[in-house]
């Protein structure tokens, strides 16, 4: 994580003072490298924070030449970069550092053959560089590329990374015999997996939100909030990744990973230091401090759905049985709702309810705090009909910013009070575009700045809170799915969640702005 902006110019030199780099992409040609890795390294290079002296070879069992190979990531760089289509000078400039290699990893000359090229990439980069071996893969297939690697990892812990793509496991064994896995090759201190929503910025500035103001950190606990939502709503169904999706999930796809960690930065104790252990150090405690779920009484903290036929932004949409790859009679839930406790002095009794789905009403990711009301409420009942609770609302994505919801007095001869909003917009105070996930996390892989990655710990105490609802759930195939069409915040059993404890799922604020009522 750097310390500074994309704006930078003295991070960006700095960078430029990084030894050479070359970058091993796994899997690289597949979709993640296209639309994900190589735009954040164009954008990079763009924004002048790649070293000079850099390569990138992605490595498939494909069959491409160098220039194929580019043309391919040029057309993922024109569809999916923030910025749009690249110049056509600049990417010929850039493409000069890309090249491809075919490898396969079931024959033992794999490893030969890429050693060969590495070799001949530190004496094109004129030096050792710094190997970046990014596994772009599904888990089952890193066991086998791990296992030939050997000769390409010499140079150790000071120049040799390994990054690893989720899911890292499908469940608590599986996640702990890939770590081993990969503890066989290399040290846990070279490990990098990948938590793509850590490298957000809304999701990197919960730390400054929360660590930089004295304001709020008094009131952030049990005494004050009443609650903490937490919603990553998805509009989009399945797409083109059923046959991944079928077997994978909400819980596994989002809720292990990127929900969990959102709780984790906004339950964490404040960290001492900047510190990359530190901070994974109070994120894990928070992990270990999850009430775990009894499996008997399941059906009373968590929720599952699959999303049916529907309507969303107009057009009708198939249900998620009728996606391609997807079985027909498919018991994966595309929605899931859980209420988590976190059993620690500060947020006692303070239910943490989380829900990510498919096929919602929108794109919309937030983190809505929720205060306690007033003690004594001395306004009229008249006066406070618009009433609503104090929110806090961190707005991940879109609309990137944090909003403060609070009760003010409608202008007019009589006392109304109506919800009103404050509000921190990213675009507004800063103005400038903000970084793509990759682009952070890429970068600091290369500075070797582990602070937004998972340690084995972390892994380890996410997948203790989940793999017990997974194996209930598998256990009990569901009666009720499709139990939400397409286009609707998710099952009615969702709702009743909350409801039985008096309570509600707030709609993401950029969905709802306040609407003062004029006064009567
Ligand atoms: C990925 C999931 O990790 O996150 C996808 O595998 C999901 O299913 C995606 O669509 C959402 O990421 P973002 O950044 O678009 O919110």
């Amino acid at each position: 994580m750097s310390v500074g902006t994309a704006a930078n110019r003295h991070g960006a030199a700095a960078s430029k003072a990084l030894p050479p780099v070359a970058i091993v992409i796994f899997g690289g040609g597949g979709d993640l490298a296209s639309r994900k890795l190589v735009p954040a390294l164009y954008n990079l290079f763009l924004d002048g924070w790649l070293p000079d002296r850099f390569a990138v070879i992605g490595s498939d069992r494909k069959l491409l030449d160098d220039d194929a190979y580019r043309r391919h990531l040029r057309e993922g760089v024109d569809a999916f970069s923030r910025r749009g289509r690249a110049d056509d000078a600049t990417w010929s400039t850039f493409a000069k550092h890309l090249g491809f290699l075919s490898l396969d990893f079931a024959t033992a000359s794999a490893a030969e053959t890429l050693v060969k090229r590495l070799d001949a990439t530190d004496t094109a980069l004129g030096g050792q560089a710094i190997r970046v071996f990014y596994f772009a893969v599904p888990p089952n297939v890193t066991p086998t590329i791990t296992a030939r690697l050997g000769p390409a990892l010499a140079g150790g812990a000071e120049r040799v990374r390994i990054v690893a793509e989720k899911p890292f496991g499908r469940d608590l064994a599986s996640a702990r015999a890939l770590t081993k896995t990969l503890t066989h090759v290399v040290t846990e201190r070279q490990i990098y997996r990948i938590d793509h929503y850590l490298g957000k910025e809304t999701v990197q500035n919960i730390l400054a939100f929360r660590f930089a103001n004295s304001l709020f950190e008094p009131i952030w606990n049990r005494r004050y909030i009443d609650h903490v939502q937490l919603t990553v709503a998805e509009d989009v169904g399945v797409e083109h990744r059923g046959g991944y999706y079928d077997s994978v999930g909400a819980l596994r796809d989002m809720v292990q990973n990127h929900l969990l960690q959102l709780l984790c930065l906004i339950a964490m104790e404040p960290p001492l230091s900047f510190n990359a252990d530190e901070i994974r150090n109070k994120k894990v405690d928070v992990l270990r401090a999850i009430r775990p779920i009894d499996p008997a009484h399941l059906a009373e903290v968590a929720i599952r759905g699959q999303y049916g036929a529907g309507v969303s932004e107009g057009p009708p949409v198939p249900g998620y049985r009728e996606e391609p790859n997807v079985a027909p009679d498919s018991a994966t839930e595309t929605f899931a709702a859980v209420k988590f406790f976190v059993d620690n002095w500060r947020w006692e009794h303070v239910p943490f309810y989380v829900r990510t789905g498919k096929r919602l009403p929108a794109k919309a990711s937030e983190i809505s705090i929720q205060f306690h009301p007033a003690p004594h409420q001395m306004f009229p009942p008249a006066a406070i009909e618009h009433w609503q609770p104090n929110r806090l609302a961190i707005r991940v994505q879109p609309s990137e910013g944090i909003l403060l919801r609070f009760q003010a007095k409608h202008p007019g001869p009589v006392m109304h009070l109506d919800p009103v909003d404050m509000l921190f917009s990213y675009a507004g105070a800063f103005r400038v575009p903000s970084p793509e996930a990759y682009e952070t996390l890429l970068l600091d892989v290369m500075r070797g700045d582990a602070t937004l990655f998972m340690r084995d710990d972390q892994v380890d105490a996410a997948w203790s809170v989940v793999t017990p609802m997974l194996d209930a759930w598998s256990a009990e195939r569901p009666t009720d799915f499709p139990n939400y069409p397409a286009g609707t915040w998710g099952p009615e059993a969702a709702d009743q969640l909350l409801r039985r404890d008096g309570r509600r799922w707030m709609l993401p604020t950029t969905l709802d702005p306040p609407e003062p009522a004029p006064p009567s």
